[in-house]
């Protein structure tokens, strides 16, 4: 009985994840929320490689520096580097925003750079790992690139420098789309591509944090809430047989 629930829960849930993935393989993120760490280190690489085009503009760096354990003073030195129209350095209690106009965006990459405040919660996190893993050279697009999960992509390959270029693997492209599995490593980056897909990793751990910044809370929360019902419910139960014992 127990298998046959489960296997048609499978059934339900699979054209879901399908759906979403739009039927294409994609590479495993293993991502961590608890390791603070590695979300750190997403949130320097953001700040870095991709904030320049894309804002996070639901959240303060505050909020970041608070859930993260980075103190005010690194934030306002180490990590914005943004001036206000004033020419002053952005403040840690400011929004993630980036100066970049939309019509700026729509005009220099097709498509304006989207807000990636909760793209992990619409794409889900093994998207981006394997999007961020899956740029590949090709003359054809305006910045030379593509990408095996996201055809004829605006994006450039910001992160060209630590990965390097890759090249598709069959030259007709167009079928069995998905993931850097169909892609090898022509120009060698600056990093090894294990080194690579840890950074990639960390990205994607902090944009999955960011979708939902009290996803951790939430959950002990939850716990307490649970053990508060717990014991409240013992108390109310003797309290209960305390008042009715000498009602017959
Ligand atoms: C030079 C500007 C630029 C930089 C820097 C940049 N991106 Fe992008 N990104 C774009 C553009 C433009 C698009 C829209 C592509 C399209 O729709 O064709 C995009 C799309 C995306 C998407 C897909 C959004 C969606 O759901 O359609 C993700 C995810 C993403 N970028 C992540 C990143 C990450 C992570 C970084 C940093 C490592 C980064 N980007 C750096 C320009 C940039």
């Amino acid at each position: 009985m127990k298998r046959l629930i489960l296997t048609g829960l499978m059934l339900l849930t699979a054209p879901v994840s399908l759906l979403a993935s739009g039927g294409m393989h994609l590479d495993k993120a293993d991502i961590d929320l608890s390791n603070k760490a590695s979300l750190q280190r997403g949130f320097k690489y953001y700040t870095n490689y991709c904030y320049g085009c894309h804002s996070l503009s639901l959240t303060r760096y505050s909020r970041i520096g608070e859930d993260l354990g980075i103190p005010k003073d690194i934030l306002q030195s180490e990590v914005i580097f943004a001036r206000d129209e004033k020419g002053e350095p952005v403040k840690v209690g400011s929004y993630m925003k980036t100066a970049m106009r939309k019509s700026y965006g729509d005009q220099a990459f097709g498509k304006a750079p989207p807000d990636l405040s909760v793209v992990a919660r619409a794409r889900g996190s093994d998207w981006i790992y394997t999007y961020l893993r899956s740029f590949y050279l090709d003359p054809s697009r305006p910045f030379g690139v593509n990408n095996t999960a996201f055809d004829n992509v605006g994006m450039p390959h910001v992160l060209w420098e630590l990965q390097g270029w890759q090249e598709l693997k069959k030259s007709e492209h167009g079928e069995g789309h998905g993931g850097a599995g169909e892609l090898e490593l022509a120009v060698p980056g600056s990093v090894s591509p294990v080194e690579y897909d840890q950074i990639v990793r960390d990205i994607t751990n902090f944009l999955t944090y960011m979708a939902e910044p009290v996803r951790e809370k939430r959950l002990t929360t939850g716990v307490f809430v649970m053990l508060f019902l717990f014991v409240f419910f013992v108390a109310a139960y003797f309290l209960k047989k305390e008042y009715w014992k000498d009602v017959h």
